[in-house]
C-alpha cells in the first residue's frame, strides 16, 4: 500500500511568523485534491527522513489546494529544519491522502476553539468551517509573543467580540485554563491544540465538562514500560502466534519476527499502524480513537497499545 500517493507541488511557500512558515501545495497536473475536513492532518514524506505529520489550515471547502504552516523546532530532527531551510517553491513532496483524528462533531451549535502557538493550524480550518456554516463560534490564541504568533495579521481582522488574543509576555503568564473552562456553556464544546502544558492544564480543570474537551497532541509523553507483562499474539489470517516480551511494542515483536506493517509516528499519533481486534481485550494507550471506540475495541494501535488479558487475536 503506497502511504503517500499525493506528490504535491509547493505553490506558495511565505514567512508567516518568526520561525513559521506557511506552505502551500496543489496538484502538480492542476487537478481537484480529496476532500478533507476539519482538523485533518498530512503525513509528509520529508527528505528520506521519517514522515511528519502537518495539520490542514485551510477551508476545508477548498479542493484545489491545501495550506499547512511549519514552526521550527529547536530539537527538530530533520522535518521542520528541512521544510524552512531546504524547500524551495516548485518542489514537489510525497504526501498522504488527508487523515482526520481531530474530527468536529458538526452537529453542534456552539464552539469555543483554543490554540496554543503552532496549534494554531488545524483550528483555523474549524474556524474556516465555523464561518462557512454559520455556527457560533470563539477563539482563544495563545502565543509567547506577537512576532510568534502565525496567522495573527489574519485573525486581527475577524470580529474582535469572538477571538481573544493572549500574549504571555504581555498578560505577565500563561491563559488561566481553569477560567477559561468556567466560562464554558453548557452547550459549547471545546476543540484545542497546542503545547503539552497547556493541554495537560485543560484536562486537569475540567473535572465534569471532559466530555466537552477535544484535544490533539503534537507529540505522545514518553511510554512508560513499567509493570508490563508479556503476552501472546495470534494472527488469525496468517495462524501464527508469538510473545510479546514486557518491554516490547506489538510492532516490535511483529518486526522482530520479519513481519513489516506500515507505521509512521511509533506513539500512538498517527493512526497508521491501527490493526482489527478479533478477541482479546486491548489496553488502548494512545491518543487518537475516542473513549467510545477504545471501550468498543474493535482495534488497536499496534505501536504502543497492549493486552489487557494474556493475549490477543489479530486480524493479521
Ligand atoms: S505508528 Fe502512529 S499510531 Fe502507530
Amino acid at each position: 500500500m503506497d502511504l503517500h500517493p499525493l506528490d504535491l507541488r509547493v505553490t506558495r511557500y511565505a514567512a508567516e511568523a518568526k520561525d513559521v512558515v506557511l506552505i502551500e501545495l496543489r496538484a502538480a497536473d492542476g487537478r481537484a485534491l480529496p476532500p478533507f475536513s476539519a482538523g485533518a492532518h498530512l503525513e509528509i514524506r520529508v527528505a528520506g527522513d521519517l514522515p511528519r505529520h502537518y495539520s490542514l489550515l485551510n477551508a476545508p471547502h477548498e479542493r484545489d489546494c491545501y495550506q499547512i504552516a511549519v514552526g521550527l523546532a529547536p530539537d527538530s530532527r530533520g522535518g521542520s529544519r528541512f521544510l524552512h531551510q531546504q524547500l524551495r517553491l516548485g518542489d514537489t513532496l510525497a504526501c498522504s491522502l488527508p487523515r482526520n483524528h481531530f474530527p468536529l462533531d458538526e452537529h453542534l451549535q456552539r464552539y469555543c476553539l483554543v490554540a496554543g502557538g503552532i496549534g494554531i493550524t488545524p483550528i483555523l480550518a474549524m474556524l474556516r468551517w465555523c464561518q462557512a456554516h454559520d455556527k457560533d463560534w470563539r477563539l482563544v490564541y495563545c502565543a509567547r509573543n506577537r512576532q510568534r504568533a502565525a496567522f495573527y495579521e489574519t485573525l486581527r481582522e475577524l470580529d474582535p467580540a469572538r477571538v481573544h488574543l493572549h500574549f504571555n509576555d504581555e498578560a505577565g503568564g500563561h491563559l488561566d485554563t481553569a477560567g477559561l473552562l468556567d466560562t464554558l456553556r453548557d452547550d459549547e464544546h471545546l476543540y484545542a491544540c497546542g503545547p503539552a502544558p497547556m493541554l495537560d492544564a485543560l484536562q486537569a480543570a475540567a473535572g465534569p465538562r471532559a466530555e466537552r474537551l477535544h484535544i490533539e497532541r503534537f507529540n505522545a509523553a514518553p511510554a512508560s514500560t513499567e509493570g508490563d507483562s508479556g503476552f501472546t499474539v495470534h494472527l488469525s489470517r496468517s495462524d501464527r502466534s508469538l510473545w510479546v516480551a514486557p518491554q516490547q511494542t506489538i510492532l516490535e515483536a511483529l518486526e522482530h519476527h520479519g513481519i513489516e506493517l506500515p507505521f509512521s509516528c511509533r506513539a500512538g499519533l498517527c493512526g497508521s499502524c491501527e490493526t482489527r481486534v478479533c478477541a482479546g481485550v486491548p489496553d488502548h494507550r494512545d491518543l487518537i480513537l475516542s473513549d467510545a471506540d477504545k471501550a468498543e475495541g474493535r482495534s488497536l494501535m499496534i505501536c504502543v497499545s497492549r493486552a489487557l488479558g494474556d493475549s490477543l487475536v489479530l486480524d493479521l
